[in-house]
């Protein structure tokens, strides 16, 4: 029996009510292209993802087609770990519980550029309780540890920090409120970050970001991160 061409996402039907599916192994062709239509319709799937590499121009061509959106380049960046000098990191501490609030006001308001609120299809108001779900869970330990980092007497931003191995640290949500950007936050979080992943002993850390996200871009790459990858994330919806 042949494998199934898409894979159904528990987590994503669930959270937005609507069944929602990716395309496995991320490639497209004239010959895959009517499995992956026919399974999506036999499955009743609303929207189908496609991760795609960005130098594969048959599956761009493809994908395109058959009326697949581009929604978000996925940048990935890397940074091969070593000692930080720099003290900026100072102003920030581990994550507290009496924090978690504010946490889920910043996560709520800070992650317009990416691709779920990009595509008009999910509603906005679910976007933000997709972050703030994920910054919640994350604090309730699907990171490793989450750094936060006060302003006066509030939280001016969090980041969220995971060892997916022994060697492999990664980034996944860095939010800076927004009445306290451009003054250093985000820099020192990402500094709390990068020496932690030292003291823990990985060898390199990853983070993602969207590519029209040039500002956190610019964060990554001025502290030390450079481009890993770049791929290419499509919507395509049925109905
Ligand atoms: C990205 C973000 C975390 C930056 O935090 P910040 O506290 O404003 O950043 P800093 O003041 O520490 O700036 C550090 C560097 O980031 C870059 N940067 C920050 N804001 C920028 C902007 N609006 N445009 C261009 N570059 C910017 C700059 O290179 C800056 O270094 P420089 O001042 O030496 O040039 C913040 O804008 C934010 O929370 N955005 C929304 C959430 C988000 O996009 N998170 C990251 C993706 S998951």
């Amino acid at each position: 029996m042949m494998n199934a061409p898409c894979k159904l996402l528990n987590w994503d039907s669930e959270f937005f009510g609507a069944r929602i599916a990716q395309v496995e192994g991320g490639r497209l062709n004239d010959a895959t292209i009517n499995r992956v239509l026919q399974w999506s319709r036999d499955q009743r799937i609303a929207c189908l993802y496609l991760l795609c590499a960005s130098d594969d121009d048959e599956s761009v061509r493809v994908a395109e087609q058959n009326k697949f959106h581009l929604v978000d380049l996925r940048v990935e960046l890397s940074w091969r770990v070593q000692k930080i000098d720099n003290d900026s990191a100072g102003a920030a501490r581990l994550f507290q519980q009496s924090d978690l609030p504010e946490l889920q006001r910043i996560a709520a308001d800070s992650y317009e550029l990416s691709r779920f609120y990009f595509d008009r299809r999910f509603d906005r108001t679910q976007c933000s309780a997709l972050y703030r779900e994920w910054i919640t869970k994350s604090c309730d330990g699907y990171a490793n540890a989450v750094f936060v980092s006060r302003r006066r007497d509030s939280v001016g931003g969090f980041i969220t920090c995971h060892l997916d191995s022994p060697e492999r640290g990664r980034i996944g949500l860095v939010g800076v409120s927004e009445n306290a950007r451009g003054a250093g936050t985000g820099r020192a979080l990402v500094e709390t970050a990068q020496r932690y992943f030292f003291d823990k002993g990985a060898s390199d850390v990853f983070v993602v970001t969207q590519g029209r996200n040039i500002a956190a871009q610019r964060l990554y790459q001025a502290n030390g991160f450079r481009t890993h990858s770049v791929r290419l994330w499509y919507h395509r919806w049925f109905g």
